[in-house]
């Protein structure tokens, strides 16, 4: 694991687009696990501004987002499909068939939709890089407290806690959706590489649980230690309730010097 520490969510993203944007450069076929989230949107600025000034080829790069709320259409705009075409697909050059979000509108047998979505990250060969944020509960993706560390793509009851957290951004009154279709932590594990990216106090505490607690079902993101090639970037304020914080300072100047081309 490699905690990459950085100044504020500017740094943060910046450094996470960059480390995106190598990995496509190097593989064009990438597939690209992508997440949403307030976090990311530094994330996806940054690697339109590469791709707009021509330094960043999309066409080629098949993408499975993480998740989707149950209920919503694509064009609803607090849905995670609205939000990948506002804030990245509209402004690259992806091509549409490679674009993969789960569909918030199935009803019905949810089991053999969410393994269809799973054999189709087969059938593209594996997620290269996942992108994942962090819920202040620990989750990634909607993997919920109490997940299982096995799971695989379904349909997910959403905790009390992230149900308040997403109130903010539905508008007063109208109910938030209370499900969702998220990857599971057993499919996110098979990424090659995991980049987790944390920004600001709120959290801070998800943070320290994950990187340095046990690694339990309560904390879905502790499950990323089980993982051999995890990134986490993580501003001032999400380490500070790190405890090893000189340590990880000091592997990432060693790492500057023998392996450079993991922070690049
Ligand atoms: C949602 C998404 C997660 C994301 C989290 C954090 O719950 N399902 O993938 O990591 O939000 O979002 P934010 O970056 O807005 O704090």
């Amino acid at each position: 694991m490699l905690v990459i520490l950085k100044r504020d969510d500017e740094e943060s993203s910046r450094q996470a687009a960059q480390l995106i944007a190598s990995a496509v450069r190097k593989k064009p076929t990438l597939t690209l696990g992508l997440a949403t989230g307030v976090t990311m949107l530094g994330v996806y600025k940054h690697l339109v501004r590469l791709h707009k000034e021509g330094s960043l080829d999309f066409s080629r790069v098949v993408t499975f987002n993480l998740d989707e709320y149950l209920g919503l259409s694509p064009s609803h705009p607090q849905s995670f499909h609205h939000f990948m075409r506002e804030n990245f697909f509209a402004h690259v050059n992806m091509a549409s068939q490679n674009i993969h979000i789960p569909d918030g509108t199935i009803r019905g047998n949810y089991d053999e939709y969410c393994a269809g979505y799973e054999e189709a990250i087969r059938k593209a060969g594996g997620i290269d890089v996942q992108l994942l944020g962090i819920g202040r509960n620990g989750h990634i993706g909607f993997n919920e407290p109490t997940s299982s560390i096995g799971s695989r793509t379904r349909l997910k009851v959403l905790s009390q806690e992230t149900l308040d957290d997403n109130s903010k951004s539905f508008t007063p009154g109208d109910q938030s959706p209370r499900c969702a279709i998220t990857m599971g932590i057993g499919t996110i594990l098979e990424a090659r590489k995991i980049l987790l990216l944390a920004t600001g106090t709120a959290k801070a505490a998800a943070v320290a649980k994950s990187i340095e607690g046990p690694i339990t079902s309560a904390v879905s993101a502790s499950a990323l230690q089980l993982h051999p090639e995890v990134t986490f970037i993580i501003d001032d304020a999400a380490a500070s309730q790190l405890t090893q914080r000189d340590y990880y300072h000091r592997v990432l100047e060693m790492t500057a010097l023998l392996t450079p081309e993991r922070l690049s």
